[in-house]
Order: structure tokens, then C-alpha cells, then sequence
């Protein structure tokens, strides 16, 4: 390793300040339409809120037969947009329209759809998709016999063919006691389009492709046992995310975890170290940058039992044999920028650096597994940056999808560097 990499810790910039909420400093129209699904747009609104958004509510008086705009004044400290009439409200669409970064439609009537299919504007909501030149997001909610039917499918087709993106709906329970298509996506999937959404418009990843690892591994040792660790995948699925809202092509790929799909991820399912090995040999053969924050297990039984190992044949003690698995970010052969991680519980700076070469890494992130806070099913995680030059960067605790934003600045570096 290069001589300075012992250097006093440096404290690390932290990231950029709009990385903290992933739609910080986004403006973003929520239109409201009338259906009972209606009662959800608080929480989305919320939620769109939490994210760092500065959420403008546009509702049909439809709409404020299910829930009244006083609701969402309370919830974005604005006024709501509703009446086609009041001059005031008129020139107010206008601007709403213009300084949107995103309209999301949710939930969106039947009626809406085909409104917005044709150019009509009998509301405030239609009115302003017409007069923004943002991105649409359109979330529909309505019975599953109004969804399936065709002119709903001829005015769906064409707004896709116009470019607008849709979120559900989902099958499940309706209003009207059927079950089938037509219910609102879940707010945090409406949240995860709109965050991809203006991550491909303007992203700085726009046009790369990011491979992430992420999970454990389990190796067999008979149909239902396996030789793991604790890893739970949040780390990986962090940075999947952050890369992502910046507009990056992802692969992920996921060894066994609970950790539900993320939209615009493109996830692959992995069981043991040969299965994830064969996808990121795949996935990385056209990749800008691998990422890899999994969890392998560095060894897997030499032999899988074909059937249920029983302890009667096994006596008082059972010797299972482990061989080596291979190391897979050194058995890649390139994959463009290449980030490992170091978990550690001790010599941390030594392991992480001695790791660094071995593995041919363009920087490797090292983390204490024992520190609260850090390591194993955390939301946070508390890294230092090894980089190949000899750098080293100190960080406070961060939340995760924090640290993955700083560790794509600096593949982000080193992919202008390459250019
Ligand atoms: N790694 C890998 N293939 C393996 C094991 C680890 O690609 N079979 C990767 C990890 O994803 C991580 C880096 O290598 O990016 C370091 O992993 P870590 O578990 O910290 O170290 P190991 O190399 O496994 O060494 P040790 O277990 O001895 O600390």
C-alpha cells in the first residue's frame, strides 16, 4: 500500500447536503382525484414530505368529498389548489405547473385517465398535467371492472405512448368488496417511481450502469440447513437505492434477505457464492462500477447431503468439512470502478488496506461490525475509505442510503477521472 495510508484520520466531508433526504429540493404537484383511495394522499403527501420534497396540492372538488384540502394544507403549509374560478387559483395552477419538478397524480380516476388521455381539462389536476412540462406520474385507483375495461386499456396505452409513467395499480381488496386490479399503489412505491423517475431526467449517474451485491450467502449442507451469517442486505440495498435516484442503470444482486423489491432495480436472486459469482460475472461483463457490499461466505460445505442429515446417525458430535469458497470481487476481472468492503472487528486500517490490494480495489469501505450503530441489520453505518492512493477518509455515523451516496461520489470521481 502506498506510504500515507497510516496517515492521522482525516475527517471526511460528509455528503453534500442534498443527498441527506432523497427528494430534497425537489418541487413536486400531488394531484388528487376523486376516489375513496383519496384518504391515502395524506400519507403519500406525508411521506413526500419526509423525503425532502416541497409538496403543492391540487385537488378536484371530487376529490374534497373524501377528504378536505384543510388536511393537506396542514400537512405541506400550503395552500390547496381547487377552484377552476377564483382567479386567484387560476394563475396559481399555472405557476404550480411551471415550477414542478414532477406532478404525481394519486390517486387517479377512471374519468381522470380519460381526461388526461384526450387533453381535456374540466380540473385543476387535468388542467395543470396540461399546462407543466414535467414528468407525470400517474397512480390509478378504481374498481377492477373499470381498469379492465377497454376504453380504460385504449387511454392507458396512449398516455404511456406519450410518455407518462404509471404506478399500479395493485390487485387486491376493493372498495366495493371485489378483489382484483384497481387498488392505489402503497405510498412508498408511489415515493420509489417518482425518486427513479427524476433520477433518470437529471440524475449524475444518468447513463452508467452500477452493479451492487448485497446479503449473505447460504451454502448448503443438506435440503435444510446452510452455513451463513447475519448480513441482512441493508448496506447493499442502500446503495442500490441511492445509485438509482441518481439516474444510474442498477443491478442488484441479492443473496437471501427480507428486504422487499425496490422499483426501477433491476434485483437478482441469488442463493450461494457459485450462484452470485455466475450473475455478477454477468451482470459487470458492460458495468461502470461494482459495488460490492454482500456478505459471501468465505466457506461452504465440501458435500451437500441429498437428504436430511438425522442425529441418530451422527452420535453425540458431526464433523461437517468446509472448503474454500472462491473470492469473488478478485475473481472478477474488471466491472469498471470496483468498491469493496472491509467488516472488521479488529486491526481494522491493516485488514482493510491488505484487502484494498488484494482484491484490486479502486477504494475499499471498512467498517467496525461490533460498533453500535455499524455493521449487521443497523439503519446506520460508520465507515472509513481506504482509496488506492493512499487516502484515507474518516465519516461520522450516517444512515446507510447517506453512505450510499458518498461512496457513489466517488465512484463518480473516478468515472470523470477514466474520461
Ligand atoms: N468478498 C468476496 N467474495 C468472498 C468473500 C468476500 O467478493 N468470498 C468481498 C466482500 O463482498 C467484500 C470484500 O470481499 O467486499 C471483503 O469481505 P470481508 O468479509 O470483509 O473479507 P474477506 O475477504 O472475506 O476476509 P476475512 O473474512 O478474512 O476478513
Amino acid at each position: 500500500m502506498t506510504s500515507d495510508s497510516n496517515a492521522a484520520p482525516a475527517p471526511g466531508p460528509g455528503p453534500s447536503p442534498e443527498h441527506h433526504l432523497p427528494l430534497s429540493g425537489r418541487r413536486i404537484a400531488l394531484g388528487i382525484t376523486g376516489s375513496i383511495a383519496a384518504y391515502k394522499a395524506a400519507d403519500l403527501c406525508s411521506k413526500l414530505r419526509q423525503a425532502g420534497a416541497d409538496v403543492e396540492v391540487i385537488m378536484t372538488p371530487a376529490a374534497t368529498e373524501f377528504i378536505t384540502p384543510l388536511t393537506f394544507k396542514s400537512l405541506t403549509g400550503r395552500d390547496v389548489v381547487v377552484d377552476m374560478f377564483a382567479a386567484s387559483e387560476a394563475e396559481a395552477h399555472v405557476e404550480v405547473a411551471r415550477r414542478a419538478d414532477a406532478l404525481v397524480i394519486a390517486p387517479a380516476t377512471a374519468n381522470c385517465l380519460a381526461s388526461l388521455a384526450h387533453g381535456q381539462a374540466p380540473d385543476m389536476v387535468t388542467l395543470t398535467a396540461l399546462a407543466t412540462a414535467a414528468p407525470v406520474l400517474v397512480a390509478p385507483a378504481m374498481d377492477n371492472q373499470m381498469w379492465e375495461h377497454p376504453a380504460t386499456r385504449a387511454n392507458v396505452a396512449i398516455l404511456r405512448e406519450r410518455g407518462v409513467d404509471f404506478v399500479g395499480p395493485t390487485e387486491g381488496r376493493l372498495a366495493t368488496g371485489r378483489m382484483g386490479p384497481g387498488r392505489l399503489a402503497e405510498p412508498p412505491d408511489i415515493v420509489a417511481h417518482l425518486r427513479a423517475l427524476l433520477g433518470q431526467r437529471d440524475g449524475d449517474l444518468v447513463g452508467r450502469h452500477v452493479v451492487v451485491s448485497a446479503g449473505p450467502t447460504q451454502e448448503p449442507v443438506d435440503p435444510v440447513r446452510f452455513v451463513g451469517n447475519r448480513s441482512t442486505g441493508k448496506m447493499g440495498f442502500a446503495i442500490a437505492e441511492a445509485a438509482r435516484d441518481r439516474g444510474a442503470e442498477v443491478t442488484l444482486v441479492a443473496g437471501p434477505v427480507s428486504l422487499p423489491h425496490q422499483p426501477g432495480i433491476c434485483r437478482i436472486d441469488v442463493t450461494n457464492v457459485a450462484e452470485m459469482l455466475a450473475a455478477l460475472e454477468t451482470a459487470t461483463s458492460k458495468s461502470d462500477a461494482i459495488i460490492m457490499a454482500a456478505a459471501p461466505a468465505d466457506f461452504r460445505p465440501a458435500s451437500a447431503a441429498d437428504q436430511k442429515i438425522k442425529k441418530e446417525a451422527s452420535d453425540q458430535s458431526l464433523q461437517i468439512e468446509l472448503v474454500r469458497n472462491p473470492d469473488i470481487i478478485a475473481t472478477l476481472p474488471g466491472g469498471g470502478v470496483r468498491v469493496g468492503f472491509a467488516a472488521e472487528t479488529h486491526n481494522i486500517e491493516r485488514y482493510a488496506v491488505e484487502k484494498l490490494a488484494a482484491k484490486r480495489l479502486d477504494f475499499i469501505v471498512a467498517n467496525d461490525v461490533t460498533a453500535e450503530g455499524s455493521g449487521f441489520g443497523t439503519e446506520t453505518n460508520q465507515v472509513i475509505i481506504f482509496h488506492g492512493d493512499g487516502r484515507k477518509e474518516v465519516f461520522p455515523l450516517l444512515s446507510k442510503y447517506e453512505v450510499g451516496h458518498l461512496i457513489l461520489d466517488r465512484v463518480l470521481a473516478h468515472l470523470h477521472a477514466a474520461n
